[in-house]
């Protein structure tokens, strides 16, 4: 799988990229990711993306020039199953998404900033918008690095515990049970001893009523689903 970000500020969400599980997925070439910054497209030498917005109001707007130039330059090496728009009025990503995401062959997500990216862009280039939230981020980047992250875990082999990603929770509408490790006792605070007693048959069952249980109480509207 090929990502492609386009971003105002590479060096905000590089970083993630760097580490742990999605580091593991890029160094074992299962994928690739690539930062694009859309500065080198700028209207003119002092780096010109934005503009005041028609019609007045507070905040810059991306404009559609560099952006248009940006994406004209990637689509014509190769063809993007989704070009993605990170935005807090977008759908609301859950595991579904990830999911469906993590099976596609390339990618390209554009992160919005300041007061957002003029709507022609929107209505011309993208092909899906997603937030990570109801809440507003300073820009895309937070957003595109947590989208990432749900997708890349998911493709096969990046996670090395094939079943582990699968037990996540929202992958089957529940929470995940609790989980335990040594000491079984630590300062009185015991573990549940259904999970020392080796009868696995009646861990599962105990790990499922469990699962139930936490998300009847945090999260029943997952039940409903
Ligand atoms: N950009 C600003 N806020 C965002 C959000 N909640 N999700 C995705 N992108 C954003």
């Amino acid at each position: 799988m090929r990502i492609d970000i386009i971003t105002v500020s590479p060096e905000l969400i590089k970083s993630p990229f760097e580490h742990s599980i999605i580091k593991r997925g890029i160094d074992k070439k299962l994928v690739d990711v690539h930062f694009h910054d859309l500065r080198t497209y700028a209207l003119n030498d002092y780096g010109k993306i934005d503009d005041y917005q028609f019609g007045g109001g507070a905040g810059m707007v991306l404009m559609i020039e560099p952006i248009d130039k940006c994406i004209a330059a990637l689509t014509s090496q190769r063809t993007y199953d989704e070009i993605i728009y990170l935005t807090p009025d977008g759908e609301t990503l859950n595991q579904q998404t990830a999911n469906q995401l993590s099976l596609q062959k390339n990618i390209l997500l554009l992160c919005g900033h300041y007061k957002g990216v003029d709507q022609r862009v929107r209505d011309l280039f993208i092909t899906r918008e997603i937030s990570i939230g109801d809440y507003v981020l300073s820009g895309g980047e937070l957003g595109a690095a947590v989208l990432c992250d749900s997708i890349i875990r998911l493709i096969p082999g990046v996670i090395g515990d094939e079943t582990s990603a699968l037990t996540d929770s929202f992958q089957d509408h529940l929470l995940s049970p609790p989980v335990y490790t040594r000491p079984a006792k630590y300062k009185g605070a015991e573990v549940p001893e259904i999970l020392l007693s080796g009868n696995f048959p009646k861990i599962e069952e105990w790990r499922a009523t469990q699962a139930l249980q936490r998300t009847k109480k945090i999260r029943p509207d997952l039940l409903e689903e």
